[in-house]
């Protein structure tokens, strides 16, 4: 008994030590969590399979109703139980259901984490050989496929990204966390707008343009709004745990409802760059060939260097492009390894740094079956997929509905609107409210559900999303 008190005493100390220091931090941090490889690789070739302007506006819709709704639910239990979601979940009951809500919310995380590493460490090797002038070499046939076959260089380049993302969380939250994305993000905004520029002013880039931001109804499907609706849970970094975390280090006067619409619209602005740099670039380079634009994982780290190359400068603009998605996906990689620090901190009272050891050894032991699952274990496939897509859609397809169906009943039936409300208003003016109360009670627990099964469905083979 002594000794949890001694180590619950040791966590209120640390945290606060570690809290953000005032309103600005936190929007940089949670708008670093949020803008990531989603943002930049994803979104684009979402849009542009999903019928480009209707899928912009579904996801728009989607984003501030939705969206809002999670990131307000999330942020207020954080900070109102100053814990990351185990402790969170554990400490508003003792029924089972909540330590297990509790438990997935944080599981997810440290199961992102080294997939997304290795991701990482591809850009990383995108990054370097741009900066060594290598455009052309990279538009070839082969170069990517080369590349992450070749278990022993991808595994150097995952190390070295999980290790940067390392020494950031070593330097705590003020002065790792707060500090990097305050650098970083103003840099990936300048990065942006000139990429952004200059796909737009190449020839024939315009009638990519339109097809990106005019909605055409007759391309609107149910898929749409089910893709739309993927998309927005894993670019706001929602059900993961991480907001939870990042709301226990929000002061009390810190207001969540604007805070939250800054962030929702830094993620939302980041990802309508990103879909200028790229949609209307590809658009230019195949001539409006929509089928180049759905390639997929392929269209950030094949097509873009053949686009890239063949348009001039590839080796300044392949730099600019990949530093900054490097940048987003570092951010993204802080606020997941914090997620899982601190859920260690918590539960075994161990002390910043050997937590996040412990993380470090997952991810490395996990991220190196990612990365031989592409090389020399290529032959392992689980339900057809290979290990990091198969990472990736446990993750996103299957716990991730589950875990934001937890948090919903958890305000629903143990908090209680009441309860959320007073936590906001202490420092908002919640305007929002009604909505808020509308979508989390009627429309999300029905909406993740169909979200669940049609992922499973499409697992299965009975659809294609
Ligand atoms: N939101 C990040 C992105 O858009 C991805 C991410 C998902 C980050 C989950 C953290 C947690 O890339």
């Amino acid at each position: 008994m002594e000794k949890e008190t001694n180590s619950t005493a040791a966590c209120a100390t640390e945290k606060q030590k570690n809290t953000f220091s005032g309103n600005i931090g936190y929007v940089l941090a949670v708008a670093g969590s949020a803008v990531g490889l989603g943002n930049i690789w994803r979104f684009p070739y979402l849009a542009a399979k999903y019928g480009g302007g209707i899928f912009l506006l579904v996801y728009l819709i989607l984003m501030l109703t939705f969206g809002y709704a999670m990131i307000v639910s999330e942020t207020a239990i954080g900070r109102m139980t100053g814990k990351s979601p185990v402790g969170a979940f554990s400490s508003l009951g003792s029924k089972k259901w909540l330590t297990f809500g509790g438990w997935i919310n944080a599981v997810i995380p440290m199961l992102i984490l080294p997939y997304y590493s290795v991701i990482g460490g591809w850009v990383v090797k995108y990054c370097v050989e741009y900066l060594r002038g290598q455009s052309s070499e990279m538009a070839g046939d082969g170069f990517f496929g080369e590349f992450i076959s070749n278990s022993f260089a991808a595994e150097i380049c995952f190390v070295v990204f999980i290790l940067a993302a390392f020494f950031v969380i070593i330097a705590g939250v003020k002065n790792g966390i707060e500090n990097v994305s305050k650098i970083i993000m103003p840099l990936l905004i300048v990065l942006a707008v000139i990429t952004a520029g200059y796909s737009v002013t190449r020839p024939g880039a315009l009638e990519g343009v339109k097809y990106f931001l005019v909605p055409n109804f007759s391309d609107f499907s149910i898929m749409t709004v089910v893709a739309a609706m993927g998309q927005m849970f894993y670019s706001l970094s929602l059900a993961m745990g991480i907001l939870v975390t990042y709301g226990s280090y929000l002061k009390k006067d810190s207001d969540i409802e604007k805070n939250t619409t800054r962030v929702e619209w830094f993620d939302t602005g980041i990802a309508i760059l990103a879909g200028l740099m790229i949609i209307p670039a590809v658009f230019a380079f195949t001539g409006g060939d929509i089928k180049t634009l759905k390639a997929g994982p392929s269209l950030m780290f094949i097509t873009l260097p053949k686009v890239f190359d063949s348009m001039g400068f590839g080796n300044i603009i392949g730099s600019v492009f990949f530093l900054m998605v490097l940048f987003a996906a570092l951010t993204s990689a802080i606020s997941l390894f914090e997620t899982c620090t601190a859920t260690i901190t918590e539960e075994l009272g161990l002390n910043r740094t050997g937590s996040s050891l412990i993380v470090l050894i997952v991810s490395l032991l996990l991220g190196t079956a990612s990365v031989f699952g592409y090389g020399v274990w290529s032959y392992v496939k689980i339900f057809g997929m290979q290990i990091l897509d198969f990472f990736d859609f446990l993750t996103n397809s299957l716990m991730m509905p589950v875990s934001a169906f937890f948090i919903c009943i958890l305000v629903i039936n143990v908090i209680g609107f009441d309860g959320i409300s007073r936590e906001v208003k202490l420092s908002s003016a919640f305007r929002r409210q009604p909505m808020y109360y509308v979508v989390t009670k009627y429309i999300a627990p029905f909406f993740l559900m169909i979200i669940l099964a049609s992922s499973i469905a499409n697992a299965l083979g009975f659809i294609t999303i």
